[in-house]
């Protein structure tokens, strides 16, 4: 992280963030000045901030939706309606409408390094999406650091870097058997830190008392899920199409693990890299960066999917569909729709789907089609 001490930089107070977790040790400790924050790294005009394990970054901020908004996932957000545009200059509205922002006010943004970061919302008392390289680029709503403005409207966060989990259907906990999303809007009342610094989300659904800590999973692009109640209620979390696994359930607590059910990756940069001419290479840098190799093996073996070594030519037995030979429209399908066909002996919905450049689907079939 990359911080600017002089007395200069401090003009650029719009690109400034506060270590709002840290903030609370410095105003503690009495007296505090500009400098004093500045000489403890809780200030950044990094645009691109990052955390780590150790320090995680922890961001009230605007994010965007991600079209998490259907399937009932925003169900206490109200939404917003149209307003006319004013002119400062002639004083009178005009006909043009302003739309909403596409938006999530009221999020927790958190960054533990390359591997993870992850959205908690506080409106909804979920976490509604996780992914791994990189967190938000800043600019849009904290403004450019020489020009000192944010952008006047649409002023959401750019995520960048590798979706792999988003929230789908209603509040996925239920306590004694009932869904908590049928005890009307959850209530937020705050978070607390642990010592390893992870953030301790507590809210309140109907009478019950709920807190939860999010950690990264056992491997990459897993979550630890640990949820508790002081009442020592019996806790489920069941979301569709999502692989849960259960870690620990005693009353009063649940620890879970959920592994990847979406996959879309944003470019760090304004402009989306386009592949011109697809390759064998770029599929295999793919099979690694996108988490394939999680599930796939390319010696054989047998993992959460069938290995990928001579899949290429052979023969297929699906659960529903009628068997076929593993050409390039088959994998394609499978790696854009990977429920319209399950291979028997695998589970349904286990593989996340995803959305990629036309170049980077017929990549990743070079690549499967070169292990042999
Ligand atoms: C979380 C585990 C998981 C991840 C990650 C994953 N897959 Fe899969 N994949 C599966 C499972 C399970 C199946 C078999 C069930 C099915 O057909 O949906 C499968 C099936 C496939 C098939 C059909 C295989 C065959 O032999 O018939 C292809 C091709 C495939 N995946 C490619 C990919 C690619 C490429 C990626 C990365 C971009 C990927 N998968 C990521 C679990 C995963």
């Amino acid at each position: 992280m990359k911080l600017f001490l002089s007395k200069k930089s401090f003009l650029y107070t719009s690109a400034l963030l506060v270590y709002s977790h840290l903030l609370g040790e410095i105003q503690n400790s009495g007296e505090n000045t500009d400098s004093e924050y500045a000489q403890k790294s809780y200030l950044t005009f990094d645009l691109k901030p990052m955390g780590s394990m150790d320090r995680p970054l922890i961001l009230r901020t605007f994010v965007p939706t991600l079209s998490v908004s259907t399937n009932s996932v925003l169900s206490n957000h109200s939404t917003g309606s149209t307003s006319p545009k004013y002119s400062p200059s002639s004083g009178k509205e005009s006909t043009k409408e302003y739309q909403p922002i596409d938006g999530i006010p009221a999020a927790i943004a958190v960054n533990l390094g390359k591997h993870l970061s992850y959205v908690w919302d506080t409106t909804e008392c979920r976490l509604l999406y996780a992914w791994t390289d990189g967190f938000f680029d800043m600019k849009n709503y904290w403004g450019d650091r020489l020009s000192g403005r944010r952008k006047g409207f649409g002023y959401v966060p750019r995520l960048f870097g590798f979706v792999f989990y988003k929230a789908l259907g209603k509040h996925p906990l239920s306590i004694n058997g009932k869904s908590i999303s049928g005890l009307g809007a959850p209530r937020y009342t705050g978070y607390s830190l642990g010592t390893d610094r992870l953030p301790v989300y507590e809210y309140k659904a109907g009478k019950h008392n709920i807190s939860l800590k999010i950690q990264p999973g056992p491997s990459t692009q897993t979550l630890r899920l640990e949820f508790s109640t002081p009442e020592k209620e019996s806790l489920q979390f069941s979301s569709p199409n999502t692989q849960v696994e259960t870690i620990s359930s005693t009353p009063g607590k649940l620890s879970i693990v959920i592994r990847p059910n979406a996959g879309e990756s944003f470019s760090s940069d304004e402009k989306k890299e386009i592949i011109k001419e697809p390759t064998q290479q770029i599929g295999e840098k793919l099979y690694t960066s996108l988490g394939c190799i999680a599930c796939h093996s390319l010696d054989g073996g047998k993992n959460h999917g069938p290995t990928l070594k001579g899949s290429f030519g052979s023969k297929r037995e699906f659960l529903k569909a009628s068997s076929l030979a593993v050409d390039e429209s088959y994998i394609r399908e499978s790696i854009e729709h990977p429920m319209a066909k399950t291979v028997k002996g695998y589970l349904t919905g286990m593989m996340p789907p995803y959305k990629l450049q036309q170049a980077e689907y017929d990549s990743l079939i070079l690549f499967i089609k070169s292990v042999r």
